[in-house]
């Protein structure tokens, strides 16, 4: 799926469903390279998620939910059930807080356990990979809507983000980047700030490529920015992801985005969170819940082999980081927006 849904452009999306294979286009080359990776079966899939070739929690909710429907198509016959529950359980260990992975295995697996033969599981399981990308788009188009019914602006405006949540991360138009790219359609949007997005540079290597094919006015700066940008009048919003919401409205993301948030709130600039309600774990209590991945040292010590620290010095790399709900001005989802977010509000949106 890529191009255009009605007329509308859904940016670049990073998968390619093949029915026998799923095509990912390696982000960790982009902007460099478009290089596609064949990925045959659940494990290889699985192996992608934890590499970041395919990333951004809503890509890889759908990308698992492939993964299964590939065990299904190349199961031996012998006992499949045993073998498509075996890739789910790899699949659900490839990456451990973005909870759209577990949200799309356990959609996946309700429809295996109602399938009596592999025939039937083949079929059933791909089509509902499918419609769960599908639906991803249809979200994400959604929820740019709500979001300009919250923010509301009577003239063009400029707003900041971070990380990645365009179309390369989700199945197509993107969560904060689809709203940004609606601002743009609707000629509201007067220059979006990237952050770069430190250390694997989400920002940079993938916002500013997404919204440089796209058209869409764009000035990268680097994280340290975020603040003199903010202090000049020039942001209106501060609009990001989300990789897991928890019932008081808590939001995990990208590392960096708490800052930005108490930045906000000290410069009296709105904070909004966009993300569909697959990221919403309404099971966890508050952010101090999520489990936070952390990722090798040598993401922060070195860029493509190239040493930016001392050999060996000790790095803390944890990927993502929480933000109170106190923080936030708005959660927006496809099913709506929560103000102000608390544990009602969310409870009213999502029970
Ligand atoms: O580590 P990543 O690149 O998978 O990070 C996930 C993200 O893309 C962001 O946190 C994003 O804001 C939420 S996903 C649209």
């Amino acid at each position: 799926m890529a191009g255009r849904s009605s007329n509308r452009s859904i940016g670049t999306v990073a998968m390619r469903w093949h029915g026998d294979r799923l095509e990912l286009l390696d982000q960790r080359l982009l902007p460099a390279e478009e290089h596609w990776i064949v990925a045959d079966g659940a494990s290889a899939v699985a192996q992608c998620i934890t590499d970041m070739v395919v990333r951004g929690a809503p890509a890889i909710g759908i990308s698992a939910a492939y993964g299964v429907a590939l065990a299904a198509r190349h199961a031996g016959g012998g006992d499949w059930q045993a073998e498509i529950k075996q890739a789910i359980r790899v699949l659900a260990k490839s990456r451990p807080t973005a909870v759209n992975l577990f949200w799309a295995l356990e959609r996946m697996e309700k429809v295996f356990h109602a399938c009596h033969s592999l025939d039937e599981a083949t079929d059933r399981l791909a089509a509902e990979a499918v419609r769960l990308h599908e639906d991803d788009l249809a979200a994400n188009l959604a929820m740019a809507d709500f979001a300009l019914e919250v923010m509301n602006p009577d003239k063009p405006v400029a707003v900041l983000t971070h990380c990645n949540t365009g179309a390369l991360a989700t199945g197509g138009y993107g969560t904060a980047l689809g709203v940004i790219r609606r601002l743009h359609e609707e000629k509201l949007l007067k220059r979006v700030y990237a952050d770069e997005t430190r250390p694997w540079l989400q920002g940079s290597r993938l916002t500013a490529w997404e919204l440089t094919r796209d058209h869409i006015p764009v000035t990268l700066n680097a994280d340290g920015a975020a603040a003199a940008i903010m202090a000049s009048g020039k942001v209106k919003w501060i609009v990001v992801g989300a990789d897991r919401i928890t019932a008081n409205g808590d939001v995990a993301n990208k590392i960096g985005t708490y800052n930005l948030a108490v930045l906000a709130r000290h410069h009296k600039i709105g904070f909004m969170v966009v993300a569909p309600s697959s990221t919403v774990d309404m099971s966890l209590e508050s952010g101090k819940d999520i489990p936070i991945e952390e990722r090798e040292g040598t993401e922060v010590r070195e860029i493509r082999g190239i040493p930016l620290a001392p050999a060996g010095v000790q790095v803390f790399n944890p990927v993502f980081d929480v933000t109170p709900a106190s923080l936030i001005d708005a959660i927006v989802t496809e099913k709506g927006a929560v103000r102000n977010p608390n544990i009602t509000g969310m409870r009213a949106l999502f029970t």
